[in-house]
């Protein structure tokens, strides 16, 4: 299996991505899992990890708390989407399992440096400080890394946080810049793609009737999810961000890709965070980045619920 670390800041639709993950064992083997302050902070990121390894009977993963705010910019959190929990919706034991007691950066870079060249796979699925950071105080790791596979970002579609930004970016323009022009192999799930894969009442009912805990819970906390964002959606369909990430990592045919140029404004006052993506190659600059633009939402959402519902 391709060995992955989780970087997250749970979040409704971060514990669909790793429910989605530890539901794939045979494909993918989940190392760690790293938190960060994004949709609620930190202390409550980290706590919800915790609840969702154990929700998925694998408290054997170890979780490490990262950085409680981004680079330079204030915090800003989500409790408008996410609730003030982070994780609304569902009624999860508080976890028993501790935190590891190594800071998040720290873990990445000895555990990128120590495992062979090109076996790693670093998935962020909030603000990208803890990967920004670990690039920062050894920057041999970019070199280390296979891939780095985020949810953030958008072009076609705008921002959801500004006019412009989507939320994991604009929160850490800093971050996101750094990670992108670092020359990893960067793959981009932004809202151009999550956007295509809405998830629908119908398909919360299955995901519930397939009767594990897990398939249940993860529904109670998407009932909850599903409520904000009546706005912009015309149904009652939404999309699941963070879940696109390792629908990717599963079945990367079943979505549309673009090599392009790719960078970060963390400049100008009205687009700070947004990812600008050269899609007609204009500027003749290297493709650092693979931008998902679209999902085959059928195959995408028949997976998520097999694998959900194979867990405890
Ligand atoms: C992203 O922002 C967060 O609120 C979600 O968890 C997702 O990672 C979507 O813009
Ligand atoms: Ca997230």
């Amino acid at each position: 299996p391709r060995k992955i670390i989780i970087d997250t800041d749970p979040g409704q639709d971060d514990a669909f991505a790793i429910l989605f993950a530890l539901g794939s064992p045979a494909e993918l083997e989940v190392i760690g899992i790293t938190t960060v302050g994004g949709n609620v902070p930190l202390a409550l990121t980290s706590k919800n990890a915790l609840k969702v390894v154990e929700l998925a009977g694998r408290a054997d993963v170890p979780v490490h708390a990262g950085c409680p705010a981004p680079m330079v910019r204030k915090l800003i959190t989500a409790e408008y989407v996410h609730g003030e929990t982070g994780l609304d919706g569902a009624d999860l034991p508080e976890p028993v399992t501790q935190l590891q007691s190594e800071h998040a950066v720290n873990y990445l870079v000895r555990t990128i440096m120590e495992a062979p060249e090109g076996e790693l796979t670093v998935c962020t699925l909030g603000p990208m400080t803890n990967l920004a950071m670990a690039m920062t105080m050894e920057p041999r790791i970019v070199r280390r890394l296979r891939e780095v596979v985020l949810m953030g970002g958008g072009f076609f579609q705008g921002g959801n946080a500004t006019p412009a930004a989507e939320f994991n970016i604009f929160v850490d323009p800093h971050a996101a810049h750094k990670v992108f022009d670092s020359g990893v192999p960067v793959t981009m799930a932004g809202i151009d793609c999550t956007y295509t894969a809405l998830m629908t009442p119908e398909w919360l009912d299955r995901l519930r009737a397939t009767g594990s805990r897990a398939a249940v819970e993860a529904a109670n906390l998407a009932d909850f999810y599903r409520q904000y964002g009546t706005h912009k959606f015309e149904t009652p369909a939404r999309p699941i961000h963070d879940a696109c990430v390792t629908g990717y990592l599963l079945a990367p045919h079943i979505y549309e890709q673009r090599q392009c140029a790719v960078t970060v404004d963390i400049v100008s006052p009205e687009t700070i965070g947004m990812t600008v993506v050269d899609w007609w190659h204009v500027t003749g600059r290297a493709r650092n980045c693979n931008v998902l633009r679209r999902i085959d939402p059928a195959p995408f959402f028949e997976l998520m619920l097999e694998r959900i519902s194979a867990l405890p």
